[in-house]
């Protein structure tokens, strides 16, 4: 197995003498094998780690300079609404934000820009975007298109091979998988960019440590496991929660009339885990979240654990009340992270929290 190295530093034979290692925020043996590890599952020319998802996409954000322009699909992660709006914008790089789901209105849109950041299926209205279109349209201007692949992971879904420039994920989600370590990657094709990310790394010192980075390997190894299991129960709670009287609308791609359906099929291997679903009001979902067992109410997704959550006031938080209602995120929805236990033991589990709403 992969050892801890759990050392700030290494000893050094003497002056400019060493073996590649001087410093362990610069280079740590642990984070390169799982940096090795994650590019090779996505099929980039290299990966780097960082002490967060946020972490990571600071890091990718930190390849454009003031004054460049980032088009971005709405109804992202918060946290990356927020770091893109509240803080990169301070620096005098342009964000605009629109639903990337339908290429045409990019094309329509007109004006240049410099990188297209997506997330697809979308947090949390599992909106789909089509890659292979979407990186054409950055392709022919000279700009990047970055996909946050969380949601997917690369068991489900490679968005190098589909055209995209960088793969972005929240480790922390279902590449670690047992919701005890937070981290992140960016993984590239073109090793310039990796030169930077690296040089980034350093630079900026978020690093992912030791230990978080053995137990996202570990995690890595049950993946191909852990995913199947993921998308069997999802299919069941979503086809479950469907037909519930309660429950207002489903968002999940797998069903046949999910306006982005036959694209997801066309770019990924299956539909995961994660599901939104509206039950109308916060008052419903407040008497909903309490009353369930199994469904361990909390932030964060893609534990073999069903976590399940409020994304107005959770996730989704750092939107205003005016953006979360033109997106649509109602104070009604609820998003799962379907989890690895048996189904029946879900569904009863749903079912129970439903009689309160
Ligand atoms: C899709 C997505 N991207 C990025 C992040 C940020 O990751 P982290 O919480 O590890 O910083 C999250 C976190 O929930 C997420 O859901």
């Amino acid at each position: 197995m992969t050892p801890i190295y759990q050392t700030a530093t290494y000893v050094q034979e003497g002056i400019g003498k060493h073996k590649g290692y001087e410093y362990a925020r610069t280079q740590n043996p642990t984070r390169r094998a799982l940096e090795k590890n994650l590019a090779a599952l996505e099929g980039g020319a290299d990966a780097y780690c960082y002490a967060s998802g946020m972490a990571a996409t600071h890091a990718v954000l930190s390849l454009l300079k003031t004054g460049q322009r980032v088009v971005v699909s709405d109804n992202v992660y918060g946290g990356t609404h927020r770091l893109f709006t509240k803080v990169l914008a301070r620096y005098g790089v342009d964000f605009t934000f629109l639903d990337a789901s339908d290429p045409g209105r990019l094309e329509a849109r007109g004006g240049r820009f410099d990188m297209l950041w997506i997330e697809t299926p979308t947090n949390p209205l599992m909106k789909v975007c089509d890659i292979a279109a979407l990186a054409a349209i950055a392709r022919r201007q000279g700009a990047l298109l970055v996909v946050d692949n969380t949601f997917m992971s690369p068991f489900f879904q490679r968005p190098l091979a589909l055209g995209a420039n960088v793969v972005v994920h929240s480790t922390t989600k279902f590449l670690n998988g047992h919701s005890d370590s937070v981290g992140g990657v960016a993984v590239v094709r073109d090793p310039h960019h990796a030169e930077w990310l690296q040089y980034y790394q350093n630079a900026a010192g978020a690093i992912l440590s030791p230990f978080d980075a053995w137990l996202v390997l570990r995690g890595t190894k049950t993946l191909a496991l852990r995913m199947p299991r993921h998308e069997e129960n999802g299919k069941v709670v979503a086809e479950f929660l469907r037909g519930q009287p309660g429950v207002k609308k489903v968002y999940w791609p797998g069903f046949p009339d999910h306006p982005g359906h036959e694209v997801h099929r066309r770019q990924a291997t299956g539909f995961g885990a994660m599901i939104s679903f509206d039950l109308g009001t916060r008052e419903a979902a407040g008497r909903f979240l309490p009353a369930l067992r199994l469904c361990s109410l909390g932030e964060s997704l893609g534990g073999i654990e069903t976590l399940i959550s409020h994304p107005a006031t959770m996730t989704h938080a750092g939107y205003s009340p005016a953006e979360r209602e033109a997106l649509g995120i109602g104070d009604g929805l609820v998003r799962i992270s379907v989890g690895c236990e048996d189904a029946d033991d879900l569904i009863a589990d749903l079912q129970r929290g439903l009689t309160k709403v």
